[in-house]
């Protein structure tokens, strides 16, 4: 289903982005915050995004994982709605490090110039970094930096949203069975392996 949405949102030429969702973390005292990065390949493993692990969104998933109950919900939108919620795991360097040399080398260097979620003091000063790195890289590889990489969304919950004309909406909630789950319910289906889904009031 996912895989279906995705690819009619990727043939949808009003998307730019298909591939945008929201991730939203949280801190250890429960404060949260969102915001978009891109998804880079999803499989029955889980979602894969890349970003700095430093930056505000790092550390929170690196806090939350630390806590041992990590949740990530995200969204993506056309033409519906697909939220998902699981634990967050960094990947493996070595997949990193293909994924960053597969970019353009300009996206590379722009991981190396942005520290994320760092202040710096104007736009010029990431200009001139910027041109610094492209004549030092100019004729080799740029290296990743260690604090780059990405993360595996393992998800738990997939929800799936669409809207209908009459605001009778559609909202279907798959989960994964677990020791501890919610019971199976009178109105709960059994789906494919340890997954059932519920239909939620929308
Ligand atoms: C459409 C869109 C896609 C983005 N994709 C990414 C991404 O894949 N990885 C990333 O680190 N930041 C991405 N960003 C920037 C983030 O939204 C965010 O500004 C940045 O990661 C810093 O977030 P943080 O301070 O909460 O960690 C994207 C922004 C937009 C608007």
């Amino acid at each position: 289903m996912i895989l279906v949405w995705f690819e009619e949102a990727v043939g949808c030429p009003a998307i730019g982005e298909a591939n945008a969702m929201c991730l939203a973390t949280c801190t250890r005292d429960g404060k949260p915050s969102a915001r978009m990065v891109l998804l880079k390949g999803f499989g029955q493993d889980g979602f894969r995004f890349f970003t700095n692990h430093e930056s505000r969104k790092g550390k929170e998933l690196s806090d939350s994982s630390s806590l041992g109950s990590p949740r990530s919900p995200f969204n993506t939108r056309c033409p519906a709605q697909v939220r998902i919620e699981g634990s967050v795991k960094r990947l493996p360097e070595e997949e990193s490090e293909r994924y960053f040399h597969s970019r353009p080398k300009s996206s590379q260097i722009g991981a190396v110039v942005s520290r994320q979620s760092t202040v710096i003091p104007d736009r010029e000063y990431l200009r001139k970094k910027n041109m610094e790195l492209e004549e030092r890289y100019r004729e080799v590889a740029v290296p990743k930096p260690e604090y780059w990489g990405g993360y595996i969304l393992q998800p738990d919950v997939v929800e799936f949203w669409q809207g209908q004309t009459n605001r009778l909406h559609d909202r279907i909630v798959f989960r994964r069975l677990r020791d501890g789950s919610a019971p199976l319910g009178d109105m709960t289906h059994r789906g494919e392996g340890e997954w059932v889904f519920e239909r939620f009031a929308p």
